[in-house]
């Protein structure tokens, strides 16, 4: 078996200088952002990685620089439904927070529950419904593990995602996130409680790795991209093809602000 990659392998490669900004790209996002002087490792190389088994997903992580500032990019998620573990960011998140990021973007695709916010729009996740139950501190056992969510979401770099939309004039909308554990897609009825609950957009991914950055003190931030009405809501046949060619249809956009939020951070 050839060696793993590990972080101090990592940190010869890319030198002293520190990361301070990291990037999560979700499904069908994974070239949203072009890299300078860039190094890539797949994630089955690295040390602690699990290796997406979705497609959209190509499992890289990528270090290079951007407005002549270092950033670390994890390109492609793996999630809770893929092997059971609610956990599986926490290594990815951990690698990113000892190469020094201390400002974390995650990006994601979901299903609107509104009207107001259709297939096509970005939205910046301003707090989340774990509905799934499940959470990636379970079996931390330290007091740590008690992580306080209230402003799990950070205002600031929330304010610079809106910032950067005006500026690129893309309109983004704000609202709240909720987890399903996946992989099915949720039932009509599922989406009528949790748009009754306040929900705006429904997803299967970014609430443990929200946890899991709170936990590591890493501030954090989420951008949506709608890539369909969620179950019930519209007359299309929702399924993981359309979320990836809707994803990829909104990848401009997304690049855009992700730039453009970049020089701001
Ligand atoms: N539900 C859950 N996750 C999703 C959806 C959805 O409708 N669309 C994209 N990811």
């Amino acid at each position: 078996m050839t060696k793993k990659i590990k972080i101090t392998d990592i940190q010869k490669i890319i030198g002293k200088k520190k990361i301070e900004t990291g990037l999560v790209l979700g499904s069908g996002l994974g070239k949203a952002i072009p890299l300078k002087k860039k190094v890539e490792f797949e994630y089955n190389e690295i040390k602690g990685f699990n290796l997406p088994s979705v497609t959209g997903h190509s499992g890289k992580l990528l270090i290079g620089t951007i407005h002549n500032r270092m950033v670390a990019v994890l390109s492609g998620r793996t999630h809770f439904y893929e092997n059971g573990k609610a956990d599986t960011m926490r290594n990815p998140i951990k690698l990113l927070k000892d190469l020094g990021v201390k400002k974390l973007v995650l990006t994601n695709a979901s299903g609107s529950l509104r009207n107001n916010i259709p297939t096509g729009s970005l939205m910046v996740i301003e707090d989340h419904i774990n509905f799934s139950g499940l959470n990636p501190l379970i079996g931390e056992n330290s007091e740590n593990r008690f992580v306080n969510l209230t402003v799990a979401y950070d205002k600031d770099i929330n304010e610079m995602i809106l910032k950067a939309g005006n500026e690129q004039n893309i309109n983004i909308k704000t609202g709240i996130y909720a987890w399903f554990s996946g992989p099915s897609f949720e039932t009509p009825a599922e989406i009528k409680a949790i748009r009754s609950l306040g929900a705006d957009v429904v997803g299967m991914s970014t609430v443990p790795e929200v946890i899991i950055s709170r936990f590591l003190k890493i501030k954090v931030a989420g951008i949506s991209v709608v890539t369909n009405m969620a179950a019930g809501l519209s007359n299309e046949t929702i399924s993981h093809e359309q979320t990836k060619e809707i994803a990829k249809l909104s990848e401009r956009k997304l690049s855009k602000i992700i730039i453009s939020l970049l020089r701001k951070l």
